[in-house]
């Protein structure tokens, strides 16, 4: 289908009994492998800890990128489609390494894997696109040689696979730093596109290099070699970045504070069901959770909706990502004082009261989930959240959400507004005038109404930010401008 037009791939129907039987031989593997498995990965995942071999690495990497760059780009799109079918038939395997390594459950994970596989097809088109522009325009997209992807751990596959197979239909050479939480993830999902890139030849297109990050971190970041980075993480990493090398061509997808806002003309049922799921899925750790909901007017101040939110973030069941049953897992990071997500999860600020305490359940000290101790916790809803207070502006990336009050949408959109960061947004409302409102005056990169804040869909719902959500980026992943983001153009008369 992919010759024709891009079709987003499907996600694994549990009402299918074929799909419940690989997920469930798949999380039993995650239960039983946690521990020492990495070494399977270990042609891919090796530490560099010498500076020299890293500068060597980098070296024979943007190298290599000359001679992907010259490849047509009809020959890019096929690699990408191969790195798509790979992708596709590691699902099994992907999923496992998601819930044993990133604490990833099933309904998270899976379509995760759909989105890296679309992102696959959906570039390789764009690649026959950026050859369309320069055969209409009479211009060269001359790609990078070398570009360095640095993802988080929270989303272990989709937005690693963004970056790179981005960057590799773009026509650059990639090396692949994965998140220290996630590196048997990035292994797995690195193995896949470079068996496509190894049926043309140029497997060494792709390279994974983990560092230790307080070690040659800042070397890898600051090279020369490295002609852009591709960072989706923290606001302060790409700050940190920045004081590496103050020249560096990064594109950022950096942090959120996204808040959901709740209308009377709302469909109440509806927006509990939205609002826990962004709240809470994947315990909260999304860049695009929604981690505050401003309640307007009559929702504010009648008891409905806001009992209906505590009954239904206290009925998620907390546990093992590999359990089935479980719909909150592990938080990534074990909270530690003076963290913002320990914070998040025990403090209040004056007029703040716990409207559902989070407490971190207890685990077998023994077995899969002794590795969970103090990282399995209920969902926290925090209620009283001020305008201007500590937990209105600051990222927790737990499984915590604040509940503000608005006396009308406009207050309600100024409470949105009042951050540093605009990445996701949603309404419910069933009001055509307060959609539009809304809809021209908030802040932010994604706006979804009637729908929760998270799980873009390549194509569908390009992905990125504003404000300090976004840093050198203008374009969106999975959008059509994402690979023009990615190029520099040549007349092609100055190329003679
Ligand atoms: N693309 C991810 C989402 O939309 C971050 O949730």
């Amino acid at each position: 289908p992919w010759e024709e037009g891009f079709v987003n791939t499907p996600d694994s129907d549990p009402a299918v009994e074929g799909h419940r039987a690989w997920v469930r031989a798949a999380l039993t593997r995650a239960a039983t492998s946690r521990a020492g498995t990495t070494g399977r990965h270990s042609a891919t995942g090796s530490l560099v800890d010498d500076a020299e071999l890293l500068d060597e690495l980098l070296a024979r990497t943007a190298t290599a990128g000359e001679a992907w760059g010259r490849r047509p780009a009809r020959e890019r799109a096929e690699v990408l489609h191969a790195a798509g079918r790979a992708l596709e038939a590691r699902r099994p395997e992907l999923l496992e390494v998601m819930a044993s390594e990133a604490g990833k459950t099933a309904d998270q994970a899976d379509p995760e894997i759909s989105e890296a596989v679309d992102f696959a097809h959906y570039y390789a088109r764009q690649a026959l696109e950026l050859a369309a522009v320069e055969a209409r325009d009479g211009v060269r997209a001359v790609p990078a040689r070398l570009t360095l992807v640095t993802p988080p751990w929270n989303f272990p596959v989709a937005i690693p696979a963004g970056g790179v197979l981005a960057a590799l239909a773009a026509g650059s050479a990639v090396v692949l730093k994965p998140a220290e939480p996630a590196q048997r993830c990035g292994a797995v999902l690195a193995e896949a596109i470079a068996s496509a890139l190894a049926e043309v030849g140029a497997a060494d297109a792709l390279r994974v290099v983990t560092v230790d990050e307080g070690g040659l971190g800042r070397q890898l970041v600051s090279s020369p070699r490295v002609d852009r980075v591709i960072l989706t993480g923290a606001y302060a990493t790409a700050e940190l970045f920045r004081t590496f090398r103050a020249d560096l061509p990064l594109l950022a997808e950096t942090s959120g504070k996204n808040a959901m806002v709740v209308t009377p003309s709302a469909d109440l049922d509806l927006a509990a069901r939205d609002v826990v799921a962004s709240a809470f899925g994947h315990a909260g750790q999304k860049c695009s959770a929604a981690s505050l909901v401003v309640l307007v007017g009559s929702v504010a101040t009648s008891r409905r909706f806001h009992d209906q939110l505590l009954d239904a973030a206290a009925s998620l069941v907390v546990g093992a990502p590999w359990d089935p049953r479980t719909q909150v897992g592990p938080v990534t990071e074990r909270p530690e004082p003076g963290s913002a997500l320990h914070w998040g999860l025990t403090e209040l600020e004056p007029g703040q009261h716990w409207a559902l305490a989070p407490r971190a359940l207890d685990v077998p000290a023994d077995g899969p989930e002794a590795a969970l101790a103090g990282r399995l916790w209920t969902p926290g809803i925090r209620s009283g959240v001020a305008r201007g207070s500590k937990y209105h502006r600051t990222e927790v990336f737990g499984p915590v959400l604040g509940v503000m009050t608005a006396r009308t949408l406009d207050e309600a959109i100024d409470v949105v507004n009042d951050v540093d960061y605009g990445l996701t947004s949603g309404i419910h409302s069933l009001d055509a005038g307060e959609l539009r409102r809304w809809a021209s005056r908030i802040q932010a990169g994604n706006l979804y109404v009637n729908r929760g804040t998270t799980g873009a869909i390549v194509q569908r719902q390009p992905f990125g930010g504003w404000k300090r959500s976004a840093v050198g980026a203008g374009t969106k992943a999975g959008g059509p401008s994402y690979l023009l983001g990615l190029t520099r153009w040549e007349r092609t008369d100055d190329a003679d």
